[in-house]
């Protein structure tokens, strides 16, 4: 029997409504028990001082990017999950933009096999919405959903055939499994390379327009009422997305959405001046798809990210070598490799009074898991909970610490953000997945 108790910390536990300081036991990989005191009652345990610290659930993913199979020189299943440990996260799904993509069980069974063999963290994939995300056939998605994945998705392109869409969503619903569509009209975006505003006039950049992701949230919501199926927007980007998506849900839709770190907290004007207008700096490292929009954007989702109307914080951890970045702009892959930067990032809209801390949990955690239902599929009951019985996954936070984001130390191997050298205020202490410390920093005292 192994024991890990951790002392005196602050648990917030939103799915229960739980904010107060406690001692938490984990047996044998499962929560034992949490209250005032309770680790003293245990003997023989590993023991970990949390006083000063936040103890959260582990962090929960809807949305990254591992490459494996087929993209082994930007990111691994073993460098994306050691990433994932030490930005907090138990638990990540996995986009199907790999070589060969995830449309056969053969494919979604590799990499089910590999995190078994490497990953640090839980993997749950995603399955394509077509074949070869090729936009003209659907995939299979019965066979898909037996292999054992939790949602449908061709993110980083968007099924753009309405009536492909409409049948992805008509067949999803034989299965449960939601239909994350990466929202952009490809007719919209042609070769655009950041958003359609006054950054990209004096870049003399091609800009990506917002309605290019509104027309396709507004047809997809459509759609999705037509089929009564889940619909789940991936990376929001603008503020015209998130009054649909408002609207959709207040008529009862089943439409639910994610929004990134950066798209909370950066703007278009990084492309040009890197947050500050020192200097113009033209960086490859902001250029993302859907791109970084405009302050009144960022306040739209700041909103709904707050009233629960966008349910998940999400990274879309978009993991690239150097040479698909140091390149010309038009040339440059969209991407930001988020994991290691999310809490930190995030924790800005906490310290700016936007946004409290509880709220910021519940989205990074128990918000994400009933999205998704991920807690309904058998062996992740409890999932993004600390109730006595729940899975042993959690991590403990110091919202104060002040930190430099050097990407050189980056576990993963995507070092392109445009963070880099940039001081956040909000760290990862320690990661704790199935009862085993998976990251810890010095920070993390043991007693
Ligand atoms: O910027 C992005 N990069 N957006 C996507 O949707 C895909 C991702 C990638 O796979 O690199």
């Amino acid at each position: 029997m192994t024991t890990l108790a951790i002392h005196n910390g602050r648990v917030i536990d939103p799915a229960l409504g739980r904010d107060g300081i406690a001692d938490l036991v984990i047996v044998d990989g499962r929560i034992s028990r949490v209250g005032p005191n309770e680790g003293d009652m245990v003997v023989e345990a590993e023991r970990i001082d949390a006083s000063g610290l936040v103890v959260a659930p582990g962090f929960v993913d809807l949305h990254v990017h591992l490459r494996e199979p087929g993209f082994e020189y930007k990111e691994t299943i073993a460098s994306g999950t050691a990433a994932a440990a030490r930005g907090g996260y138990t638990t990540v799904c996995a986009m199907p933009n790999t070589r060969p993509p995830l449309d056969s069980r053969a494919a979604v069974e590799s990499v089910l096999r590999e995190a078994e063999a490497s990953a640090r963290v839980r993997v749950l994939p995603i399955g394509c919405i077509t074949s070869g995300r090729a936009g003209k056939e659907l995939a299979p998605a019965g066979e898909l959903a037996g292999a054992g994945v939790v949602a449908l998705s061709d993110d980083g392109d968007a099924v753009a055939d309405p009536s492909l869409m409409r049948h992805a969503l008509e067949y999803s619903t034989r299965f449960g499994l939601p239909v994350a569509q990466h929202c952009e009209d490809p007719r919209l975006v042609r070769d655009g390379q950041m958003h359609e505003g006054w950054v990209a006039t004096r870049l003399g950049l091609r800009g990506r327009p917002a309605s290019a992701e509104e027309t396709f949230v507004a047809r997809d919501i459509a759609l999705a009422e037509l089929t009564g199926a889940h619909l789940h927007i991936c990376h929001v980007s603008t503020a015209g997305s998130v009054a649909l998506i408002r609207a959709a849900r207040e008529r009862g839709a089943h439409v639910t959405a994610e929004v990134t770190p950066h798209h909370l907290t950066l703007s278009h004007e990084e492309v040009a001046f890197g947050g500050s207008y020192a200097e113009l700096t033209y960086d490859t490292n902001a250029k993302v798809n859907p791109p970084l929009r405009e302050e009144s954007d960022l306040e739209a989702l700041i909103a709904a990210l707050r009233d629960g109307v966008i349910d998940a914080v999400a990274t879309d951890h978009a993991p690239h070598a150097t040479i698909d970045k140091e390149i010309e702009f038009d040339l440059a892959a969209p991407g930001i490799s988020g994991l290691e930067t999310a809490f930190g990032l995030a924790m800005r809209l906490v310290h700016e009074g936007r946004l409290s801390l509880p709220t910021l949990v519940e989205r990074l955690t128990v918000g994400p898991v009933r999205a998704w239902g991920l807690d309904r599929r058998h062996g992740l009951e409890g999932l993004g909970t600390l109730a006595p019985g729940a899975l042993g996954d959690l991590v403990l936070l110091d919202p104060e610490a002040d930190w430099t984001v050097d990407p050189e130390r980056f576990a993963s191997r995507g070092r392109n953000t445009p963070l880099a050298g940039r001081t956040l205020r909000g760290g990862v202490v320690a990661t704790v997945f199935g009862g085993r410390l998976v990251h810890q920093t010095e920070r993390a005292v043991a007693l």
